[in-house]
């Protein structure tokens, strides 16, 4: 079983290109399912229903997220609802979402999608291993192989989580950075693995948004709006080639187009 991962999709201005291209992509590679990081899609900050519902539209079957997930009101209430979106399980119970839910594909293998934020540099969240653990505990014999979302700035701390949790994951991805990572790996106990998978917006920018933003708010330190940067758009995804008899990835590779 083939599951593709798209780094962090950047703008609304990404979903027409994903609509174009992803469904010709996934035939091609042979996908059966596309897990996307949405956090990002409403103009920088979040996900909205309706930004949700055009990424499933294109391709998509799966969003998780991370911590720009309840920057937009709206998504409140969807999140409590939407079966293929979720936010990082280590935010506290009482927040909206769920930090994991299982999606079957179309042979019916039951895929457990976890997500968890990291914990360095990042907002002060519950410790991730235990939240992973939760819910690995929480779906035990209800999924056939499981995957990783672990959304989080420090490349130490995701091959950490990923060290703990190889064998237990069929594949773990890190997002966040919005910068591919050349590490593609199947870890000792055959998890295969990335430290980020990349984003999926405008190539001519910083991280997606216009250089000039990040510039001046770097140089000044003064508040500055970001806006999503104009011209070409580039997905980049990692492809994990699964056994699901074994949970076990045979092959991972870099996606770019
Ligand atoms: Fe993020």
């Amino acid at each position: 079983m083939k599951i593709l991962a798209l780094g962090d999709v950047v703008g609304e201005r990404t979903l027409p290109f994903l609509k174009e291209k992803l469904w010709s992509k996934r035939r091609e590679l042979g996908a059966d399912l596309v897990i996307a990081n949405g956090e990002n899609v409403c103009d920088i900050h979040g996900l909205s229903p309706r930004c949700a519902e055009v990424l499933l539209s294109a391709g998509v079957d799966f969003i998780t997220s991370g911590n720009h997930i309840f920057d937009r009101r709206d998504a409140h209430d969807f999140l409590n609802d939407a079966p293929s979106v979720i936010r990082p399980c280590n935010y506290p119970a009482a927040c909206p979402g769920e930090g994991s839910r299982i999606i079957t594909s179309a042979e019916g293998w039951r895929v457990l999608v976890v997500n968890v934020a990291g914990s360095v540099f990042m907002e002060a969240l519950g410790d991730p291993f235990r939240a992973v653990e939760f819910e690995l505990d929480r779906h035990r014999r209800g999924y056939d192989l499981a995957v990783l979302d672990i959304h989080a700035e420090a490349t130490s701390e995701k091959l950490a989580l990923a060290r703990y949790f190889d064998g237990r994951f069929a594949a773990i991805f890190g997002t966040h950075t919005h910068v591919q990572t050349a590490d593609e790996q199947i870890l000792p106990n055959g998890t295969g693995y990335i430290t980020d998978v990349g984003m999926t917006g405008p190539t001519e920018s910083i991280l997606g948004v216009t250089p000039e933003n990040v510039i001046e708010k770097i140089r000044t330190h003064m508040p500055r709006r970001f806006t999503v940067a104009e011209g070409p758009i580039t997905a980049n995804g990692v492809l994990f080639d699964i056994d699901p008899v074994t949970a076990k990835t045979k092959a991972v590779r870099r996606i770019i187009f």
